[in-house]
């Protein structure tokens, strides 16, 4: 399937994609953790994005459609892909369809994970990630084994810089501006799937295989 999972942060994205990737895609593009790699390596393109992204703001569309175009040619997502986080901005949804038409393939569904911004402080300040596999883990709601430790590889977890309250606030103010509307450009190809994203883990899965069955 071809897949675009849309929502706030914290909202439950990068916690369902390994499961949606294991049963339906087996290809997962997340713009985010791309350009955390990018950032870290300290490449050309890391360099760029580094600003906006410590603020809480999106990086310009050139450079992220850049990233996608490249990472679909991978073999493994040619019959089938998750975007998460990605289109953020109508203009690279509508790049991103220029991109499907000229291999004559469409998108399946949106998924869109609904939930009241209250929710999201809590979820973001407590979250650890490891950041080679994306696997994500939260002080209180999925903690690891050991704490700061992650559980397949042993390795230690960190947090990302963008997880504070602040910018938070700037991610959510960015989400309403310039990602909201993305979700009225699937609606209106009647596509998108709406998720109650503020219950547990597990409720959050069974909604996504109802849809996608
Ligand atoms: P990105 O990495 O995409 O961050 P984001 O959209 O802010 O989303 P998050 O990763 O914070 O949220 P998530 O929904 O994945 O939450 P998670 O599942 O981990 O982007 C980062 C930055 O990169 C952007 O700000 C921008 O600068 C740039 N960027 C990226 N893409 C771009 C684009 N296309 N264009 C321009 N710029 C771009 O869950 C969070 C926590 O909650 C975890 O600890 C988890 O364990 C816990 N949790 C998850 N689900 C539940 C649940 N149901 N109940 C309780 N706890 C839960
Ligand atoms: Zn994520
Ligand atoms: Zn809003």
């Amino acid at each position: 399937k071809r897949l675009i999972l849309i929502g706030p942060p914290g909202s439950g994205k990068g916690t369902q994609s390994p499961m949606i990737k294991d049963e339906y895609c087996l290809c997962h593009l997340a713009t985010g953790d791309m350009l955390r790699a990018a950032v870290a390596a300290k490449t050309p393109l890391g360099i760029k994005a580094k600003e906006a992204m410590d603020k809480g703001e999106l990086v310009s569309d050139d450079l992220v459609v850049g990233i996608i175009d490249e990472a679909m040619k991978k073999p493994s997502c040619q019959k089938g892909f998750i975007l998460d986080g990605f289109p953020r901005t109508v203009g690279q949804a509508q790049k991103l369809d220029e991109m499907l038409e000229k291999q004559g393939v469409k998108i399946d569904k949106v998924l869109d994970f609904a939930i009241d911004d209250g929710i999201l402080e809590e979820r973001i300040t407590g979250r650890w990630i490891h950041p080679a596999s994306g696997r994500t883990y939260h002080t209180k709601f999925a903690p690891p084994k050991v704490p700061g430790v992650d559980d397949v590889t042993g390795e230690p977890l960190i947090q990302r810089k963008d997880d504070t309250a602040a910018v938070l606030r700037s991610r959510l103010d960015t989400f309403h501006k310039q990602t909201e509307p993305v979700i009225d450009y699937y609606s209106k190809k009647g596509i998108v799937a709406k998720l109650h994203a503020e219950k547990s883990p597990k409720e959050v899965t069974d909604e996504v295989h109802k849809v996608l069955s």
